[in-house]
């Protein structure tokens, strides 16, 4: 029985010296000491062997076991060295290989212009609000002056949700906001950047989805001179100290009055072109004196406070600016068109 042992471990060694990948090496390990193993076999016949000897025929029996394993274990390593050697030849990384270039971002031409717009005003004191796109008519409309039927809503086609809620038409209703806010005492300066939404078919000059930086001063003693003082040095830093303004008589259910702001045509310098459409001026922005009503819905004294609003469209004075011909490039996010807007 026991030089059957010996002979045993001796085949296994043999084997396991002869192993040259993990697989065999494991299957060699099954076969010997794995319970259906010959081992195993031999030491079911103990029971039939004298009683002094069982113990030295286990001893043998123990150690037998106890070699095969080591040698098993020693030559595992040895293998799995090799194989992660092998690896590491065959993936070599050359570091010194240039690196693939990052592209650099640049910044969004509608970005550029509103962050520009927004320091102007935060030169002057100013803070800016943001708010809401999906709004309550009455913010909307309502609280501006417009009650249900009123005729000027049709002015901005809108997109309602549900009876009483739209994707707000404008950045105006961020006025009454942030009145309600102050809870009727001033003074109110902010500006409101912001998407808006109307019911337009899109081309050149229109797109269902822009923007408006809404404007609101409330205070006491504010005059319709604080507004044209305010407008002028806002187009003159924005446009060039050269350029005139005029305010033209207009429009909104939540001022009055109302005027719209052109700027001098640089193009023709006033003489008429087709940027202008002959008339040596091109309209920037809307605005007014806040209109009484408005003031007092949102809480606000219209005896003490008076105030005056703005609002103008960042696509269009980027337009202008750079010359952009169709607004719909604004969205599209070509980056040869925005990478042209990259600035020094
Ligand atoms: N909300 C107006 C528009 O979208 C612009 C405006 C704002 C006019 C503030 C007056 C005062 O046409």
């Amino acid at each position: 029985m026991q030089e059957r042992l010996l002979e045993l471990k001796q085949e296994a060694l043999d084997q396991v010296e002869a192993s040259r990948d993990l697989k065999t090496l494991n299957d060699i390990r099954v076969s010997f000491l794995g319970k259906k193993g010959p081992i195993t076999e031999v030491l079911k016949g103990m029971g039939k062997l004298p009683a002094e000897e069982r113990p030295i025929v286990g001893e043998v029996a123990n150690k037998v076991r106890e070699a095969i394993s080591n040698a098993i274990e020693g030559k595992q390593a040895t293998l799995e060295k090799a194989e992660v050697e092998k690896k590491l030849a065959s993936q070599k990384i050359d570091v010194t290989l240039p690196g693939r270039p990052v592209r650099k971002g640049s910044k969004h031409p509608l970005t550029a212009i509103i962050q520009e717009i927004e320091d102007l005003f935060i030169g002057m004191g100013y803070t800016i609000a943001e708010g809401p796109e999906v709004e309550k008519d009455y913010y909307n409309f309502e609280a501006l002056n417009l009650p249900k039927g009123h005729p000027a809503r049709d002015m901005q086609d809108s997109f309602y949700i549900t009876e009483e809620t739209l994707l707000r038409t404008q950045t105006s209703p961020m006025q009454v906001r942030t009145m309600e806010k102050h809870e009727g005492r001033g003074p109110i300066k902010i500006i409101c950047p912001g998407k808006v939404y109307r019911r337009d078919n899109d081309d050149a000059t229109h797109s269902h989805q822009f923007t408006q930086i809404e404007g609101l001063v409330v205070d006491e003693n504010i005059r319709m001179s604080d507004l044209k003082g305010t407008l002028k040095v806002f187009a003159q830093k924005l446009f060039g100290e050269d350029r005139e303004i005029r305010l033209r008589p207009s429009f909104f259910p939540f001022t009055e009055p109302s005027v719209e702001m052109d700027i001098s045509c640089k193009i023709c310098n006033g003489k008429g072109c087709n940027v202008c459409k002959g008339t040596g001026w091109i309209e920037i922005l809307g605005a007014g004196m806040v209109h009484p009503n408005v003031l007092e819905m949102a809480g606000f004294d219209s005896k003490k406070y008076t105030g005056f609003a703005f609002g103008m469209g960042p696509e269009r004075i980027a337009m202008l600016k750079y010359g952009i011909e169709d607004i719909r490039n604004f969205y599209i996010n070509d980056r040869r068109f925005i990478e042209q807007f990259r600035r020094a």
